[in-house]
């Protein structure tokens, strides 16, 4: 390697804080020697750094994450960037462009411009990655990237698939966060194990190296920022092992973790927790009496309501018509079977305001229906058949419902009658 490209490379060491001159020039050395074999060589590591508003860490990052790469892996470093604002993408290229000459590790850089998170972003990252191992960390130094070597050492040393870096083994730890911060966390954590039957003691963690095969076949959702979360559950053969590291808090920049994770985190449970579990009833007689039962649950929780709503206005306003108190319990009685029957028996869950507007009222006008058929039918049955009051009610009951579901299948929820 000529003078000039060693001094450059030093010189970019000379940026980071724990960087050491002796290394560089080893490492420099080397890589004189064996450029040329390790261009013919098999990729064996992809590290993965998502990146969004990193413009203060990103140069130290890379820096001391590519001195860190074993050369023999012939690593890659994919940056995945989601345009930032501060230019980190534009920095991200400029080093990658100068790495491409003095460089000991390819480095590329994924500009996303439509899309946005975390876990997509990984995601991204990893489907353009060629590495037989792929190891994801953050971009802010919370995760030591001399750790990446241990990972990589475990993972041969115990044959696993997947090594976690985790905060909650022995000799692992956080520094810098709140008490707050760490409480959720451990909260989140437990969830996770609970819930998903995990046995590891950090499935959050964002610090984590696998072997590409065992996402061959896993079809991602890639919700909120818990892509590890989602590669435990669906890798569920994989062998896990965990090796400590201490999780050190940001020191520029600023966390992107804001209150939709709370939410994104939620639904991504939900959606691992349904995963694997059998596939719903496909026989179409008992998904329609499934329905049909839920239907008929959801009415008798509303005859409750209805009493209930009435009671209650009833006892409160003294001076309230005892009518309107019944009135009320009636649109009280309405909605709430509406909701249910749109979120449970139906499991309609497009709730834009629209469509739902326009469902309610449809909903109001059969249960209405329903209520002036039941009333005929009643008058009918007694006055005519002379059938017993508490017959004809409950004939007249059973059959306006069976109309008032398959009305409301049809038109309300937009169903076939039979499926
Ligand atoms: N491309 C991209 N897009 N990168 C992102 C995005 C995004 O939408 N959001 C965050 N990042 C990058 C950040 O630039 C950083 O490199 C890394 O992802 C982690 O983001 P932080 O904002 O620093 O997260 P944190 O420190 O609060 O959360 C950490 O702790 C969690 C454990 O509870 C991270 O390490 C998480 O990965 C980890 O799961
Ligand atoms: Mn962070």
């Amino acid at each position: 390697m000529n003078k000039v490209l060693l001094d450059r490379y030093i010189g970019v060491g000379n940026q980071t804080q724990n960087f050491n001159r002796h290394a560089a020039r080893k490492r420099a050395e080397a890589m004189s020697l064996t450029k040329t074999e390790i261009s013919t060589r098999t990729r064996s590591l992809s590290v993965i750094i998502p990146t969004f508003n990193e413009s203060q860490n990103i140069t130290k990052i890379l820096d001391i994450v590519s001195s860190c790469l074993p050369l023999a892996a012939n690593a890659e470093i994919i940056v995945v960037d989601d345009n930032s604002p501060d230019g980190t993408g534009k920095i991200a290229e400029e080093y990658a462009r100068r790495a491409r000459t003095t460089g000991t590790c390819e480095i590329r850089i994924i500009n996303r411009k439509d899309e946005k998170g975390l876990s997509s972003a990984i995601l991204t990252g990893i489907r353009a990655s060629t590495g037989e191992s792929v190891v994801v960390m953050d971009s802010d130094f919370s995760h030591p990237p001399e750790t990446i070597a241990k990972m990589i050492e475990e993972m041969k040393r115990s044959d696993c698939d997947i090594v976690v870096a985790s905060r909650y083994v022995e000799g692992g730890s956080i520094t810098g966060w709140p008490f707050k911060r760490k409480l959720i966390s451990r909260g989140a954590t437990k969830i996770a194990q609970r819930s998903l039957g995990i046995k590891i003691k950090d499935p959050m963690s964002g610090f984590f190296a696998f072997r590409r095969h065992i996402i061959r076949n896993i079809s991602f959702d890639a919700i909120g920022y818990k892509i590890l979360l989602e590669i435990l559950v669906k890798a569920r053969g994989a062998k896990v092992r965990e090796i400590p590291y201490n999780f050190t808090d940001r020191k520029s920049g600023k966390s992107k973790l804001d209150r939709t994770v709370i939410s994104d985190y939620v639904k991504s449970v939900w959606k691992l927790y349904r995963y694997g579990k059998p596939e719903k009833e496909r026989r179409t007689s008992v998904r329609f009496l499934s329905k049909a039962g839920r239907f008929y649950t959801v009415g008798a929780s509303g005859l409750l309501v209805n009493y209930l709503v009435s009671f209650l206005f009833g006892a409160v306003f003294s001076n309230l018509w005892y009518i309107y108190a019944t009135m009320i319990g009636i649109v009280f009685s309405m909605t709430s079977n509406f909701v249910l029957n749109k979120l449970w028996t139906f499991e309609d869950r497009n709730t834009t305001a629209k469509r739902t507007l326009v469902q309610y009222i449809t909903f109001l006008a059969f249960s209405s229906i329903g209520a002036i058929f039941q009333l005929g039918m009643v008058y009918l049955l007694v006055g005519t058949e002379h059938m017993s009051y508490a017959l004809s009610l409950f004939v007249s009951v059973a059959i306006a419902s069976i109309g008032n579901f398959i009305l409301n299948k049809k038109w309300t929820f937009k169903e076939k009658v039979w499926s």
